[in-house]
């Protein structure tokens, strides 16, 4: 979505509540009606913590979900920005820019739909599940893999709205022993048509190129989101770019924004061996 001039000024709301839900996991909540109305599953905001200036640039996350006029980020502490974030509490101020992005497209209410997650990664594919469960007439499944048992994030809510879960833990403590890529076999491997599924996939870049290697060849439609360093959000700095396969040369790698084409692409259109480990 391009964004003129006048929608880059980043809004200042109200936080309603900031609370650690699983160790370095935040969920956080502000008062937002205009993003609330707007947000689409798999679109993002960029966050800021005012009137501080270090990080000078907002930090890029995932509508996580909406509830009336107040929307919800899901985030992991991974260095300043974040860490800034999660000692904001209830009534500080937070500039949020958005709704960014293309977000996921919806599929008909009768694909079966399976959704991929790996981590924090979760948050970019809960508000999709929620969507999912609203309009779906056939089953939604969420295959979703962390490290420790303690990353997995509460989904009773979804459970309760009929969503099938499947749990890996690399540390084995739940569901299956490992990553979430056996899993994702398991399902590919039943024999079922791929034209009667779809598939959303978020996680670390490792997660996603490994499960995009198992789809390859298999004809599946699939929805990657993709996460890369932002400077603005809005496809201006170029900060985001990755390589992608050139439309009219498929051997050629030509370079994407992340924010405004993105960040939810065709792992087909991706150009993997580009991208750095
Ligand atoms: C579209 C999009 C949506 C995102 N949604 C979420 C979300 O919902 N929840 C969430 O927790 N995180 C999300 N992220 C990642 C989040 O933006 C970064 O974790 C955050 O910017 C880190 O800021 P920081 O200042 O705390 O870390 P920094 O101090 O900037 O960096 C700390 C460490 O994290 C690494 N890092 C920072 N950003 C990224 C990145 N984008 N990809 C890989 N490694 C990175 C750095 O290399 C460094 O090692 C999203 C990113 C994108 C692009
Ligand atoms: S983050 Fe600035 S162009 Fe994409």
């Amino acid at each position: 979505m391009e964004l003129t001039p006048r929608d880059t000024i980043a809004p200042i709301v109200h936080i309603v509540s900031n609370r650690e839900i699983a160790p370095e996991i935040f969920l956080i909540a502000f008062e937002a009606p205009h993003l609330a109305k707007q947000a689409l599953p798999g679109q993002f905001v960029m966050l800021s913590v005012p009137p501080l200036y270090d990080p000078l640039l907002p930090r890029p996350f995932a509508v996580f979900d909406v509830e009336g006029s107040v929307v919800k980020v899901l985030y992991r502490t991974v260095g300043k920005g974040t860490g800034q974030l999660s000692r904001t509490k209830k009534g500080d101020l937070l500039k949020v820019l958005g709704p960014l992005g293309n977000g996921f497209s919806l599929p008909d209410p009768g694909t079966t739909s399976i959704v991929v997650a790996g981590g924090i990664g979760i948050a970019s594919v809960y508000f999709l599940l929620v969507h999912l469960l609203k309009r779906a007439t056939a089953p939604t499944t969420l295959l979703y893999g962390v490290r420790f048992k303690q990353e997995l994030i509460p989904l009773e809510p979804l459970e309760e709205r009929g969503l099938l879960i499947r749990i890996a833990t690399e540390d084995g403590r739940q569901g299956v022993q490992g990553t979430v890529a056996p899993l994702l076999q398991d399902t590919l491997d039943q024999g079922l048509p791929e034209t009667d599924r779809e598939y959303f996939v978020c996680g670390p870049l490792a997660m996603l190129r490994a499960v995009a290697g198992r789809m390859d060849g298999r004809g599946v439609r699939a929805q990657f989101s993709l996460e890369s360093r932002m400077a603005c959000g809005y496809g201006v700095c170029q900060g985001c770019v990755l390589p992608f396969k050139d439309d009219a040369d498929p051997g050629q790698v030509r370079y994407r924004k992340v924010c405004t084409e993105g960040p939810v692409f065709s792992p087909d259109s991706i150009s993997w061996e580009a991208i750095p480990e």
